[in-house]
């Protein structure tokens, strides 16, 4: 898996049939692919570890370690299910479910415990009175490492990937430029140099072939596109 480019294909909350994905594979051995179904889906999908080197993970974890935490999954469990990479601070749990950086570092400590490689997602949102691109990007470098600050504090940094997924790119069909893109990995692996670091945001089939290449980049945290199993087979063979 060293240096092979990841793909961390994030379902979010659409069912995927594990047997979508095995057709694509078609028995190859994929050691760069990591699948992150729903708490529920994990376990039918961990066979896949074993027959094709596939890797599993989870959406979210709790911050505690167990108790009174109704409806709350802990890294415990998530590792008793087959998980071995987890994402955590999404910009939609920031969104819907209020998740801080405080709590996305407590997540982190919870996975590590358990040998879980937490995913942080770290990404700011459009700036509308910033139209100059490396103002943008300069904002955006800020704001990440800012973020990484908190959520990092006492972290061992090679233990953790981080997924910059600018918040404004999401679902919108919206990629960042490359540029963009460059000026904010850099300053990522400036700060936290040990780290392994992917790109998400509207990643898909028609504009990977312009991601892939840029310095430092590891791999890529897909949504939508994960939903199209062929296409990231197809991906994943071409690079
Ligand atoms: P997207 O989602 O590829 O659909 O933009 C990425 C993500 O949310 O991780």
């Amino acid at each position: 898996m060293e240096n092979k480019f990841l793909f961390v294909c994030n379902f979010k909350m659409n069912y995927v049939k594990p047997l979508s994905y095995k057709k694509a594979i078609n028995g190859e051995q994929l050691s760069n692919l990591i699948l992150l179904p729903n708490f529920c889906d994990i376990k039918s999908f961990r066979r896949y570890k074993k027959n094709y080197s596939v890797s599993i993970g989870a959406q979210n974890v709790s911050e505690f370690s167990s108790g009174a935490h109704t409806g709350e999954v802990n890294a415990e469990m998530l590792k008793k299910a087959g998980a071995d990479y987890c994402v955590v601070g999404h910009s939609e749990r920031k969104k819907y479910n209020l998740e801080s950086l405080a709590q996305t570092r407590k997540k982190v400590v919870e996975l590590l415990k358990y040998n879980i490689t937490p995913i942080i997602c770290v990404g700011e949102e459009i700036v509308l009175s910033v139209n100059n691109e490396q103002k943008q990007a300069d904002y955006a470098k800020k704001y990440v490492v800012e973020e990484l600050k908190i959520i990092l504090k006492d972290i061992d940094a090679s233990k953790v990937i981080i997924a910059y997924e600018p918040i404004w790119a999401i679902g919108t069909g919206k990629v960042a430029s490359k540029k963009h893109i460059q000026i904010v990995i850099s300053a990522i692996k400036t700060y936290a140099h040990s780290s392994k670091i992917l790109y998400g945001g509207s990643f898909n089939i028609s504009n990977y072939k312009e991601i892939v290449g840029i310095k430092n980049l590891n791999g890529a945290l897909v949504g939508g596109e994960s939903l199209n199993p062929h296409n990231i087979i197809a991906m994943i063979k071409q690079i």
